[in-house]
């Protein structure tokens, strides 16, 4: 049986930043890819999909800590544009699965104050797992918590394409001047507007790749690879993520004073 993601009166105490981070420097908003599922259950003698059942346990481990610890944004890579190209039963098994953890996960979303939001094209998705997400982002939109975006069937050369079409549409309806049209107004056009950048991406078993990834958005983002597969992202893995955070300058292009 699996545990309600969040619970009013919580089976877990909250659990406290690690000592040696500094609560002043903490990414305000943090990505991940969550990749190695497959290898995590063959490494076990199991079929890929049981990868996945773990990867969400992994996933509403990760999202507590970055709400404990006082993270604002969690981003995370569910389901890329591209992995449609994978066996069907895998895709379907992974479909059934987003809609049975949103389903069960949704009222302890609402008392904890989760702002939920998915990412991507949703058109594509089943109609029963569409409409469980508009409840969900519906439910949860004015909730005041931490921000939780779900990538799902999200492929960022999508939404930059999608972008650019919307752009050409208003310029051709003479609403817009092309001139007009600068980073600001661009990142107002992509599915993360209103969102800040992620200042942190966390790419898991060690893969050193973006994969169709919020190309856009981790233009100046600290990256962390780790080695660790998703199922087994743990408090630990975060921290450690996280510390390597804090170690980093950041710089922006520009030079140390
Ligand atoms: C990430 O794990 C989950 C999804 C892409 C849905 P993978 O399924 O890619 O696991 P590996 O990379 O095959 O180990
Ligand atoms: C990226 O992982 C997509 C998600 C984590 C949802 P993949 O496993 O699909 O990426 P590649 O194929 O290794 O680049
Ligand atoms: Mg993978």
């Amino acid at each position: 049986m699996s545990r309600p993601l969040v619970t009013a009166a919580r089976s877990t105490a909250l659990s406290s930043l690690p000592a040696d981070l500094d609560p002043g420097r903490l990414p305000a908003h943090v990505a991940v890819i969550m990749d190695g599922n497959g290898r995590w259950a063959r490494q076990r003698g199991l079929p890929r999909v049981m990868g996945h059942r773990q990867g969400v346990e992994a996933l509403k481990s990760t999202l507590r800590l970055c709400s404990d610890w006082g993270i604002a944004t969690l981003t995370a890579y569910a389901f890329s544009t591209e992995n449609w190209s994978r066996p069907g039963e895998e895709v379907s098994f992974l479909m059934t699965l987003f809609e049975g953890v949103l389903a069960r996960e949704l009222e302890g979303l609402e008392r904890e104050d989760v702002r939920i939001r998915f990412l991507g094209d949703l058109t594509a998705l089943p109609a029963g797992l569409q409409s469980l997400i508009e409840d969900a982002t519906a439910r949860t939109a004015s909730n005041a918590g931490i921000r939780f975006n779900v990538c799902t069937n999200y492929g960022s050369r999508h939404e930059l394409v999608e972008v650019a079409r919307e752009l050409a549409r208003r310029v051709q309806r003479g609403e817009l001047d092309p001139e007009a049209i600068d980073e600001a107004a661009f990142a107002s056009a992509l599915q993360t507007a209103g969102e800040s950048d992620p200042d942190l991406l966390i790419r898991t078993s060690g893969e050193f790749r973006l994969s169709n990834f919020l190309l856009w958005q981790l233009a100046y983002a600290e990256l962390h690879i780790t080695d660790v597969l998703w199922p087994d992202f743990d408090a630990v893995a975060l921290a450690t993520a996280l510390g390597d955070f804090q170690r980093r300058q950041r710089r922006f292009g520009g030079v140390l004073s």
